[in-house]
């Protein structure tokens, strides 16, 4: 079994300094989106406000093993694409989609990977509701996070929610420890039995990332090699974070500061 990398305090300061640009990225395209905006558009503004940060932007040119190399700087997946959409200037945002943005930087050699779903105009119930739902799937996977906790107690608070909403969990693709590299262990399934799978450790640092389907949780990969779609045409959304393990819980190292306030908010109508 290939072991999870630990991180000295060293190491975690750097990657606060990468996750928390990779989070203003998000911050600083969310006015962008907008019905006729290209998604190619939207991957310059990104890349160039990435650049722009003395980082580089971590998926151009990534060639993971049976891959050719990803084309472009962020990842665009709108509406049934469930993740790995390339953006394209021939692909325009319209009202009533949901896109999904995923942003990996390296600053400093260090790696931080997050994304968001965003609304293009007004989105209809139904998107409304899938795109809530993942969101909830992320943060209840992030609750079970902390020293002592095992792997499959992420998945299991996954699994539970989004099948007591009638949503599938894409099952091909799953979340990842990052650090120097873009992906090492453990490998962050979206499912799973409490108790099951690796013990957490203080200072293990991974992505919990669930793709969540309003369909069938089968997926297919386009023939431009990497766009990720349902088979079914279904919509799917996903939200992702990079968490490190605490004694107590957890840090989101890609929490960002419109994500902050909005929280406090949420609080405050409770
Ligand atoms: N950011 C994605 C993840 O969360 C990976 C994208 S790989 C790419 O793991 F090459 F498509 F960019
Ligand atoms: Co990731
Ligand atoms: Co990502």
């Amino acid at each position: 079994m290939s072991q999870i990398p630990i991180k000295t305090d060293e190491e975690i300061e750097q990657m606060r300094i990468a996750c928390r640009l990779a989070a203003d990225v998000l911050d600083h395209i969310a006015p962008h989106i907008q019905a006729g905006v290209s998604t190619d558009h939207i991957n310059s503004l990104c890349h160039d406000y990435i650049i722009e940060h003395d980082a580089i932007p971590a998926p151009l040119n990534y060639t993971p093993p049976g891959h050719q190399p990803y084309p472009k700087s962020v990842c665009t997946s709108l509406n049934h694409q469930v993740c790995h959409g390339i953006p394209s200037d021939a692909r325009f945002l319209k009202d009533g989609d949901i896109l999904n943005i995923d942003v990996t930087v390296i600053k400093n050699g260090w790696h931080g990977d997050t994304c968001r779903m965003f609304s293009v105009g007004q989105l209809s119930r139904k998107a409304e509701h899938l795109c809530s739902a993942a969101q909830k799937c992320l943060w209840l996977g992030i609750g079970a996070v902390r020293q002592g906790a095992h792997l499959g107690d992420i998945g299991h608070a996954i699994q539970k929610y989004a099948q007591s909403q009638g949503y599938s969990i894409v099952r091909d693709f799953c979340g990842h420890g990052l650090g120097r590299k873009f992906h090492e262990p453990p490998q962050i399934l979206h499912y799973g039995n409490l108790g099951e799978g690796a013990t957490l450790k203080k200072n293990m640092v991974f992505t919990i990332e669930p793709m969540i389907n309003a369909g069938r949780a089968a997926v297919k990969v386009l023939s431009d090699g990497w766009t990720v779609v349902t088979r079914d045409r279904c919509l799917s959304a996903q939200w992702e974070h990079t968490v490190r393990v605490t004694e107590d819980g957890y840090e989101v190292l890609t929490l960002s500061a419109a994500e902050l306030k909005q929280m406090a908010t949420q609080e405050n109508r409770r």
